[in-house]
C-alpha cells in the first residue's frame, strides 16, 4: 500500500523570566518577551481572589499597557474571573472566555494573558489551544505551585465525568512570567502546597535539590522570602530540563515520571470534592508510593522515613479520612490506579524510588500493600496527633 512519510520537526522554546513587580511601568520583562514588530491585541484574564486581594493590579494593568499600547493594545480591561478548582469543574468558564475573546476579535497572533493560579491557568490554557487552534498564550502563575510546576509546561486540564484533567489539549505557552511579587497576597495553605511538587521533583530528579528543601525546611514553613524563591527557581529549572531533555514532553512514552504519587493524589482530591488542594493530595500521594517503594524492597526505611519526615516538617498532613472510604470492601482510592492505566492506555507504568532521585518502573501494584501504607499513614496522624 502506498505511503508518503515526511517528518514533521516541532521546535519550540520554552521561557520562564523571573521578575517582580511585572506590571511596574518601568518593568520591561513583559514588553521583551512579547517583542513584536507589528501591533498584537491583547486580552488580559485576572483570578478574582487576586484582584480582591491586590485592588491597585487593575489600574496597574491598565496602566501598563497605556504607556506599552503601540505594540500591545489592551482589548478591554482586564476580565475577572473566579479561580480555583471550580473552575475547572465545568465548561461554564471556558464558554464565556471563548465568547469574551470571540467578541473582542482576538485572533492567532493575539495574545491571551492569564494571571491566576494553576486552576484558572489550565481552564484558559484550554481557551487559548482551542481559540482558532491556538493563541497565543502568556502565563502569568500566581501560586506557587504554578510558578514552580503547574504553570510551566505543556499541558492544561479541566474536570469532568467525575475525573480530573480528563479534557485538555498539549500546547506550550508562548512565554510564563514568575512574579514573586504576586504570591504575596496568597493564603499560607497555598504557599505550602507548591512545596510538595518541589519534594516530588527532588525525589525523582535531584537528591542535592531535596537535601537543600531539607537544610530548608525552616525558612520555607516560615514563607521566608529567599527560602521561597530558590526552591521555586530550582523546581522550575528541573521542569525545563526534565521536558527539553528527554521529558517526553507529549507524554506519549510509557512513564510519566512527574507522575510521581500522583495515581493516589488525584484520586483523594476527587474523594474529598476538591476540600483536599491538589498540593496536599500530591503530598499524600508522595507517602502512599515512599512507604510502597519501601515495603516492595526498592528504597532503605531510612530513606523513606526523611522523606515523609520532610513532607511532615513541610507542614503537610499525610492522612485524610477519605483515604478509609470504601467500596466493595476495599478502599475506593485504590480505584485510581485502575483510572491512571486507563489514562496511560491501557498499560500500568508507575515511577517508585530506589533511592532519592532514583526511580524505577513497575507495572503493577500489590493492593494489599497499598492498604498497608494507607493504614500506616493513618497510624502515623493518630500518633502525630
Ligand atoms: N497543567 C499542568 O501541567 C498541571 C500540573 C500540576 C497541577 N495542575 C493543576 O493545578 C491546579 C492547582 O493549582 P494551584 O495550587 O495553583 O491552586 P489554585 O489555582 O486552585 O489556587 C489556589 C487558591 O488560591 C487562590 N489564589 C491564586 N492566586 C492567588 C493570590 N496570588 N492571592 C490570593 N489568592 C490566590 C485561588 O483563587 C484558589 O482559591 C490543580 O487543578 C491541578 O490539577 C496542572
Ligand atoms: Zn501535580
Amino acid at each position: 500500500m502506498p505511503v508518503i512519510r515526511r517528518t514533521i520537526q516541532v521546535a519550540w522554546q520554552l521561557r520562564v523570566f523571573f521578575t517582580e513587580n511585572v506590571f511596574a511601568p518601568e518593568n520591561s520583562t513583559l514588553c521583551d518577551a512579547l517583542t513584536e514588530a507589528m501591533p498584537r491585541k491583547v486580552f488580559v484574564v485576572l483570578e478574582d481572589s487576586l484582584a480582591q486581594s491586590l485592588p491597585e493590579l487593575e489600574h496597574q494593568i491598565n496602566h501598563y499597557f497605556a504607556v506599552h499600547a503601540k505594540p500591545l493594545p489592551l482589548v478591554r480591561p482586564p476580565l475577572f474571573v473566579v479561580g480555583g478548582e471550580a473552575a475547572k469543574n465545568s465548561l461554564t468558564l471556558v464558554t464565556d472566555l471563548l465568547s469574551q475573546l470571540h467578541r473582542h476579535h482576538i485572533d492567532r497572533h493575539s495574545y491571551l494573558i492569564a494571571i491566576g493560579g494553576g486552576a484558572l491557568l489550565d481552564v484558559a490554557g484550554f481557551v487559548a489551544a482551542t481559540l482558532h487552534r491556538g493563541v497565543r498564550l502568556v502565563r502569568i502563575p500566581t501560586t506557587t505551585l504554578s510558578q514552580a510546576d503547574s504553570g510551566l509546561g505543556l499541558k492544561n486540564g479541566l474536570n469532568a465525568f467525575g475525573h480530573k484533567n480528563i479534557i485538555g489539549t498539549f500546547a506550550p505557552p508562548c512565554a510564563v512570567i514568575n512574579d514573586f511579587q504576586l504570591l504575596a497576597t496568597l493564603p499560607a495553605r497555598d504557599k505550602r502546597c507548591g512545596y510538595a511538587e518541589a519534594v516530588k521533583m527532588a525525589c525523582v530528579r535531584d537528591a542535592n535539590f531535596f537535601a537543600d528543601i531539607e537544610r530548608d525546611a525552616s525558612q520555607l514553613v516560615a514563607f521566608d522570602r529567599v527560602a521561597m524563591k530558590k526552591i521555586i527557581h530550582r523546581c522550575a529549572e528541573l521542569n525545563l530540563d526534565y521536558l527539553a531533555g528527554n521529558g517526553d514532553p507529549f507524554e506519549t512514552g510509557p512513564v510519566h515520571l512527574l507522575d510521581f504519587g500522583h495515581w493516589a493524589a488525584h484520586k483523594i482530591e476527587q474523594l474529598s470534592r476538591f476540600r483536599i488542594t491538589h498540593g496536599e493530595a500530591v503530598a499524600i500521594g508522595i507517602a502512599i508510593d515512599v512507604i510502597y517503594s519501601r515495603e516492595a524492597g526498592l528504597l532503605n526505611a531510612g530513606t523513606a522515613g526523611r522523606i515523609l519526615t520532610l513532607l511532615e516538617r513541610l507542614g503537610f498532613n499525610l492522612f485524610a479520612d477519605e483515604l478509609l472510604n470504601t467500596e466493595a470492601h476495599q478502599l475506593t482510592v485504590l480505584s485510581g490506579l485502575e483510572e491512571y492505566r486507563e489514562h496511560l492506555g491501557g498499560q500500568l507504568s508507575l515511577p517508585l524510588l530506589r533511592d532519592i532521585g532514583r526511580t524505577v518502573t513497575v507495572h503493577d501494584l500489590d493492593l494489599v500493600m497499598v492498604t498497608k501504607a494507607v493504614h500506616e499513614l493513618h497510624q502515623r496522624a493518630g500518633k502525630a496527633g
